[in-house]
């Protein structure tokens, strides 16, 4: 029996165990997948498994993305130019570090048959998963970044990774074809961004959040006439790549599988 695991901190919200164990069953593989909330002490350890065989895979989820890539011996050149890993596996006994946040966002915008080419994007927050989209918006040549976090440092940290990218101040909002939100606001429903969002029409937000389905920025975009979209389609994305490197077999998006995350 094979063994995966997602660790992070929190981790109780996490439904990769639901969308994992479906596909699992669904392709008739004899493995178990697991949720575990973990501090930093653990991480060594959790990796020393995967190289002994006694963990087949792990799913890499908040605050530890980056921090796990010192214990790796190998990275992916995508998760080397984000320094961020969500997937772990053992390649010629080597532990491997994947990114598949990128193909999350990546395919959560095409699958919705959106083309960002030339197009001005403007991203709130400076989290976890923003290098991975700043990845993800490159390939898709998009026109131009703006990045703005409450803390500004950490918005001009990226700008180690992503030279092109531009930091404007947390309140300021320049003009844009797409606004994302990559902030944690809005995980509680009665979250609201302390920001003056502009009344434009036409343009497309996108919020990382999936659960709630509707966050306040989401339902401001709605209101002004905007098309919107949120994080489900990245996170079963995200899983569906995470789970084609571990077994080598591309799991089915159905309609159950859209409802698994319906909680
Ligand atoms: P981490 O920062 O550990 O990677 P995250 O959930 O990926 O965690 O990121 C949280 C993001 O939401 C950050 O950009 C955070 O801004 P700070 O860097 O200033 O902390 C942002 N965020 C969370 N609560 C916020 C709030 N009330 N107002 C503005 N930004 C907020």
């Amino acid at each position: 029996m094979k063994k995966y695991l997602v660790i992070g901190n929190p981790i109780e919200h996490s439904l990769s165990p639901e969308l994992h164990n479906y596909w699992i069953k669904n392709n008739v593989i004899k493995a178990t997948y697991e949720k575990m909330k973990i501090t930093n002490v653990q991480i060594k350890n959790l990796i020393s498994e995967i190289k002994n065989g006694k963990i087949n895979g792990l799913n890499i989820t908040v605050p530890f993305k980056q921090e796990v890539i010192p214990h790796l011996d190998h990275l992916s050149d995508e998760a080397n130019k984000t320094q961020s890993v969500n997937t772990i596996l053992l390649k010629d006994d080597k532990t491997v570090g994947h990114n598949t946040d990128i193909e999350g966002f990546e395919y959560s915008v095409k699958f919705n048959n959106i083309d960002l080419k030339n197009k001005n994007i403007f991203i709130m927050g400076a989290g976890g998963v923003v290098p991975s989209i700043i990845y993800a918006l490159n390939k898709m040549q998009v026109s131009n970044i703006t990045i703005s976090n409450r803390t500004k440092s950490k918005a001009e940290n990226l700008k180690n990774l992503f030279k092109k990218v531009k930091v404007i101040d947390w309140g300021e909002i320049p003009e844009f074809d797409m606004i994302i939100n990559a902030t944690s606001i809005g995980l509680n429903n009665q979250e609201k961004i302390n920001l003056n969002l502009p009344k434009v029409k036409n343009k497309l937000f996108y919020d990382v959040i999936y659960n709630p389905k509707e966050t306040n920025f989401l339902k401001f975009g709605k209101e002004h006439g905007n098309k919107v979209l949120n994080g489900k389609m990245m996170f079963i994305y995200q899983a569906f790549f995470a789970f084609k490197l571990w077994h080598n077999k591309e799991p089915e998006i159905n309609n159950d599988v859209l409802k698994l995350l319906d909680q």
